[in-house]
């Protein structure tokens, strides 16, 4: 008994190549891609390949030439039969292998015949809109600003306001009655039995499968009328929930950029679209669905949702931010933008400057571990024991709601560190500044170990967009490369605070040797351009660490070199005080232990020196007041 297409489709689509085939071998991912030892033939150096993307994931080894499909390796590995090997696959997976009866036959071919009706119908709406009867419409799109080529690569359209066009042209190509009506095109009244066109007068908006066919429309009143959209409903072709408007076009602009931007509108795809954004989707009028979101981790690792800011979208962000949770994988996040209230992409795209504007939105997105802090800080004030305790019990239920251990992992010990630090600072609300850092203290008892987390979170938030595009890893290197980067432009200063950048480690071996290559160049030669410095680190090798440092540091404008020495020394400082302070911190903690318990000479010494050392680093700070500060960031 054969097994049919459409399932072996749907099969290769809820299975997870990645998963079947890390089973066997030990792959190294990178994106939708990823490599490791052949299980096929011997060898000691990596040339087996897997790719899960939205189209065709497969296998593929350069050294012996194996390639397949997810089905292939179940077959290959286990030595298995195809139906076994579907079997096996299928039962992991919650699917029922559908029986290959006269039944699912007829349903395969209804199918096809559905979407015959759906293209005939797309094609009619299509040439609607060229003719008399769909001037409003065209008048629509263009009042919207849409460009002829816009209209024909969405394949807008229009549906004539009668209630039987549509109905007489699917008549005349002998389109059988009820397979029109379970399409969706057609309805019929309850009463009396009259069969009509679903739409009438509307401008319409074919919503395409991933392949590319026609399996639904959306279409948009041309005034006030309600509803506003009227949306086919769901039929053997079309799934809301599995659906996302757009796919078709974007998969491929976003798996090259790595970047897919889910909005909500059809209007909203298209005038990103129009506006160097192809790499845009929306769900259908609801709520983000597990289905979709899956989707979405097939083109990119981390798809960015961007919301209106109203009420409306903030809940549907923190909606999607819950649901996520649940399916989180190691690689696979989330990142969100949120709109000014009232503003759509559409709007915002359309205005004065609005292609700047859309990518500063998209810079300033947030990571979903920082949306979760602010969804849970929300309103709350920590001024009680009990009230904090609360906040860590909220907390700790979302993280529970991530099933990958490893990730669960990661989000508790992140945000246990942003809680820590939090309960020291009351307006958690609000973004918090460099000034707060004032307030913060060691945690009695709490000795921080990696002390560069302590400052992170707002370290971060200062550098918003940045931090977000960036992994954790980088975030963590960032105020390092800031530093490095501000030394690099400037070698007067170099030459100033060489002996205080010397005492800061730094924790990534490269950055470090760098750092090392500075200080020994600097001790050297007291005269030091910025062409000598480049130079002389190109000359050890360092060419490709300088063109991350570049890259990382490039929207503080004290980093760059056209930034104005005080500017720049003002930064250094700032970022160098910041670094050192949970440092400082404890070791006046440790110091003071020590001193309590034994009052010795030495212990004296060494706790007033610490004493000393926060002292400078506070007045350090007071010396940058915060208008100074945030000016050094922004460019
Ligand atoms: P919006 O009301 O934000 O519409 O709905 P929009 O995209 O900005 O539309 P324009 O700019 O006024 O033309 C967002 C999405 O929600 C769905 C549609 O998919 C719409 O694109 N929706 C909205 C419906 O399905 N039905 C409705 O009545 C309204
Ligand atoms: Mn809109």
């Amino acid at each position: 008994m054969a097994i049919l297409p459409p399932f072996l489709e749907e099969l290769r689509r809820r299975v997870s190549i990645f998963d079947v085939v890390g089973r066997r071998v030990r792959l190294n991912r990178r994106g939708l891609q990823a490599t490791g030892l052949c299980p096929f033939h011997n060898e000691k150096s990596p040339s087996f390949h897997v790719y899960e993307g939205p189209d065709e994931p497969h296998y593929h080894c350069f050294g012996c030439g194996a390639h397949g499909d997810v089905i292939t390796f179940v077959m290959e590995t286990e030595g298995m039969q195809f139906r076994d090997a579907v079997e096996k696959l299928a039962g992991e997976a919650g699917l029922e292998i559908p029986r290959d009866n006269p039944e699912a036959r007829e349903r395969a071919e209804r199918q096809d015949t559905l979407a015959g009706v759906m293209e005939l119908s797309a094609k009619f709406f299509e040439s609607q809109l060229g003719g008399s009867a769909g001037l409003a419409g065209l008048d629509y799109f263009r009042r919207r600003g849409l460009t002829p080529e816009t209209m024909k690569r969405f394949r807008l359209g229009f549906a004539p306001d009668g209630f039987e066009v549509l109905k007489a042209k699917l008549a005349k190509e002998n389109i059988p009655e009820a397979v029109s009506l379970e399409s969706g095109m057609l309805v019929k009244h309850e009463e009396t039995g009259r069969v009509y066109d679903r739409f009438r007068g509307r401008v319409m908006f074919p919503i395409m499968d991933a392949k590319g066919r026609v399996i639904a429309f959306g279409g948009r009143a041309l005034g006030d009328e309600k509803p506003k959209y009227l949306n086919s409903p769901e039929t053997p072709l079309f799934h809301k929930g599995r659906t996302l408007y757009n796919l078709n076009h974007a998969q491929k602009p976003a798996r090259d950029k790595k970047e897919i931007i889910v909005v909500e509108g059809y209007m909203d795809v298209i005038a990103l679209a129009e506006n160097g954004y192809p790499q845009s989707v929306a769900p259908l009028g609801t709520a983000l669905t597990e289905d979709q979101l899956n989707l979405l981790w097939r083109v990119a690792e981390e798809p960015l949702l961007c919301f209106d800011g109203d009420s409306a979208g903030q809940k549907a962000a923190a909606r999607a931010a819950t649901l996520a949770l649940a399916h989180l994988k190691p690689g696979h996040s989330l990142r969100f933008a949120l709109l000014q209230p009232g503003e759509d992409p559409d709007s915002l795209l359309r205005g004065i400057d609005g292609s700047a504007a859309f990518r500063s939105v998209i810079d300033r997105a947030i990571p979903l571990v920082e949306l979760l802090w602010k969804i849970l800080n929300q309103g709350r004030t920590l001024d009680t024991p009990e009230r904090r305790a609360g906040l860590k019990k909220d907390t700790e239920e979302l993280v529970r709601l991530i099933k990958n251990d490893d990730v669960r992992a990661e989000y508790r010990r992140e945000l246990i560190t942003w809680f820590q630090e939090g309960v020291q600072r009351p307006a958690l609300g609000k973004r918090p500044r460099f000034e707060r850092l004032q307030g913060l203290k060691t945690p009695s008892g709490t000795i921080v170990s990696t002390f560069e987390w302590r400052f992170l979170p707002t370290y971060m938030q200062v550098v918003g967009g940045e931090a977000a595009r960036l992994g954790l890893a980088d975030v963590k290197r960032l105020p390092f490369r800031t530093m490095l980067a501000v030394l690099i432009n400037h070698p007067d200063l170099l030459h100033r605070h060489g002996e205080a950048v010397a005492l800061i480690p730094i924790p990534d071996r490269q950055l470090d040797k760098l750092k090392e290559a500075l200080l020994d160049l600097a001790s050297r030669q007291p005269d030091l351009d910025v062409d000598d410095v480049r130079n002389h680190l190109v000359d050890l090798g360092f060419s490709a660490v300088i063109e991350t440092l570049v890259r990382h540091s490039g929207n503080m404008r004290f980093a760059l070199p056209s930034a104005g020495v005080p500017q720049a020394e003002a930064g250094l400082l700032h970022v160098m005080a910041i670094m050192r302070e949970p440092e400082i911190e404890v070791e006046l903690e440790m110091a003071a232990r020590a001193l309590k318990e034994d009052m010795s000479q030495e212990n004296l010494d060494r706790f007033q020196a610490a004493q000393q050392q926060k002292f400078e680093v506070e007045s350090r700070r007071r010396d940058l007041d915060l208008a100074d500060t945030e000016h050094l960031f922004k460019s």
